[in-house]
């Protein structure tokens, strides 16, 4: 808990000493405009391994926070309703949450009809997921199914006021610019829109924090052996350092336009769900 008040710390404190046109890149200061191609290198690079890579960060956890994400949703097209649903998942490369997502809207309110916007920034990433799709011969060449390369900051071709849902899950902590993916998040929903995001948080327990503390000194060790990329996974665990704790990430969400902003921890705080409506 100590080592990681320590570190939000001295994350506000150099935040506060960036200077004009640099940003973070784990726990260096770069370039603002460099931010993109670096967060691009390490998501190709791991782009083939990507499942090793979330069971090595999470001790396979990772299934059951998205599992329970979905579930928490609870997305589909209700019976009674006339107009397919409009799904956006953004940095969503490996078509984890998206393909979830159709799947259940499918088994559990019958809703075959709904469409999916696949977005990430990192074609590598996308090309994964439609590799998956077609390994399980669902979502394929799917009309009801986009994957489209957009960088989740501005999301260029997608409409305004356009989506009923979007989700974004592990993603967003890797934006340069966060408040803008959730401005932009406001934007694309029609009113009425749900905004729901997973993402890595700020652990709650102290003795979970310290076991924390000690597993991602060695995770970068762990990403050299299983994956030969050490940097990359020293990214991932700088990454999930610098992102806001859950209080200051509802502000930024509330700040975005959405009302009813909220929160649930996962597994003691390491991961949590938000959420807020475009009213
Ligand atoms: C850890 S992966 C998460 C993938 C998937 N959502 C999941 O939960 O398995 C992070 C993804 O964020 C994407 N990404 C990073 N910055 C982005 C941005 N500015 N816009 C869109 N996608 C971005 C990366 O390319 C990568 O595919």
């Amino acid at each position: 808990m100590l080592a990681r008040s320590i570190v939000s710390r001295r994350s506000i404190a150099t935040s506060a000493r960036l200077l004009n046109g640099t940003t973070h890149f784990g726990s260096k200061t770069v370039p603002t405009e460099q931010k993109e191609k670096l967060v691009g290198n390490v998501f190709s690079s791991v782009a083939s391994k990507y499942d090793v890579m979330n069971d090595v960060m999470s001790l396979g956890i990772h299934r059951l926070w998205k599992d329970h994400f979905i579930n928490k949703l609870d997305p589909g097209k209700r019976a009674n309703s006339r107009d397919p649903m409009q799904f956006i998942d953004v940095a969503g490369g490996s078509g984890d949450i998206a393909f979830g997502i159709l799947d259940y809207a499918k088994a559990k309110h019958g809703d075959t009809v709904s469409t999916m916007d696949v977005v990430d920034i990192n074609a590598d990433m996308l090309k994964e997921g439609e590799r998956r799709a077609l390994e399980q011969g669902r979502y394929h060449r799917d009309p009801r199914v986009r994957f489209m390369v957009q960088n989740g900051e501005t999301l260029d071709e997608i409409e305004s006021n356009s989506k009923d849902v979007y989700t974004v899950s592990f993603g967003i902590r890797n934006f340069t610019n966060i408040q803008a993916g959730l401005n932009t998040a406001y934007r694309v929903l029609k009113p009425g829109g749900l905004f729901y995001c997973l993402e890595f948080s700020k652990i709650e327990n102290p003795l979970l924090d310290c076991v924390y503390q000690q597993w991602a000194k060695v995770l970068p060790v762990m990403g050299s052996i299983v994956a030969n990329d050490y940097d990359s996974y020293q990214y991932l665990v700088e990454s999930i350092e610098r992102f806001p704790d859950q209080e200051s990430f509802k502000s930024m969400i509330s700040k975005a336009g959405f009302q009813s902003a909220g929160y649930e921890s996962l597994t003691g705080g390491i991961c949590a769900i938000h959420w807020g409506v475009k009213v």
